[in-house]
């Protein structure tokens, strides 16, 4: 189902005292201040999972993992499944991330075996797609967009396209300041709507949610979120302050 979503990814920040205050503080400002009806799903560290899933157990916000295996379970030290995740109180995963793909090597065939095992454990899947700045510069970007959405979702049955989501993060965009004009992403996210809908069919195509994220901010929200085909935002940086997450949810 198409709906607003507001994430925020936390990467690789925060001991467990900072993670659990920073939940705290966003389910308090949430509670208090926030009257809309999208979707929140915080990313956390692994580590950190379980303890802020039974924080925000009563709250109406969600969790998930940054990452998953490939494989079910077995030998595969420092590794971490969909289902241990799901078991911990996860709801999502983010599959395919930029830093994933550079920092880790992960290739289409790694992400589609997470995607599996992601979807097989009831886990909703936010996979990112995005180029990077030479890429653009070459014009590259759209097929390689194109060929990321073929690689790793194309395969998938409707029903499985029922717990997908796309999020578009220009490699460029991500954590330098830089973020793409509203032209820019609104041109992408028609584009990737229009690329799902060539192999999935429109009706389909219609109810994914596509969100954008690259140095997403309060000054810059309200004209990412007004855009046709943008549905929320997936926040690196900025999600690490309760007051800035909020302030931008407020504008989704
Ligand atoms: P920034 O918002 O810090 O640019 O990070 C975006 C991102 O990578 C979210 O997954």
């Amino acid at each position: 189902m198409r709906r607003r979503i507001l994430a925020g990814n936390w990467k690789m920040n925060g001991d467990r005292e900072e993670a659990m205050s920073l939940a705290t503080e966003i389910s308090g400002m949430v509670k208090d201040e926030y009257l809309g009806d999208s979707k929140i799903v915080l990313f956390p560290p692994f580590v950190h999972i379980h303890s802020i899933a039974r924080l925000l157990e009563h709250s109406r916000i969600s969790i998930g993992g940054q990452n998953c295996a490939a494989a079910d379970s077995g030998a595969f030290t420092g590794e971490v499944s969909a289902k241990m995740l799901a078991s911990c109180g996860a709801q999502y995963v983010i599959i395919g991330h930029s830093e994933r793909r550079s920092y880790f090597n992960e290739s289409s065939s790694d992400l589609t075996a997470k995607i599996m095992q992601a979807l097989k454990a009831g886990l909703q899947v936010i996979y990112c797609v995005g180029e990077t700045l030479e890429q653009r510069e070459q014009t590259e970007h759209f097929n390689l967009v194109a060929s990321q959405l073929r690689e790793c979702l194309f395969h998938l049955s409707k029903d499985q396209w029922g717990h997908v989501v796309v999020a578009y993060e220009p490699v460029w965009a991500i954590g330098t300041g830089l973020t793409a004009s509203p032209a820019q992403a609104q041109e992408m996210h028609a584009f990737i709507r229009q690329t799902i809908a060539d192999h999935m069919g429109h009706e389909l195509a219609s109810e994914v949610s596509i969100l954008y994220g690259g140095s997403c901010n309060e000054s810059n929200a309200t004209e990412l979120f007004v855009l046709k085909d943008v549905d929320g935002g997936l926040i690196g940086g900025a999600s690490l302050k309760s007051r800035s997450f909020v302030n931008i949810l407020k504008q989704l």
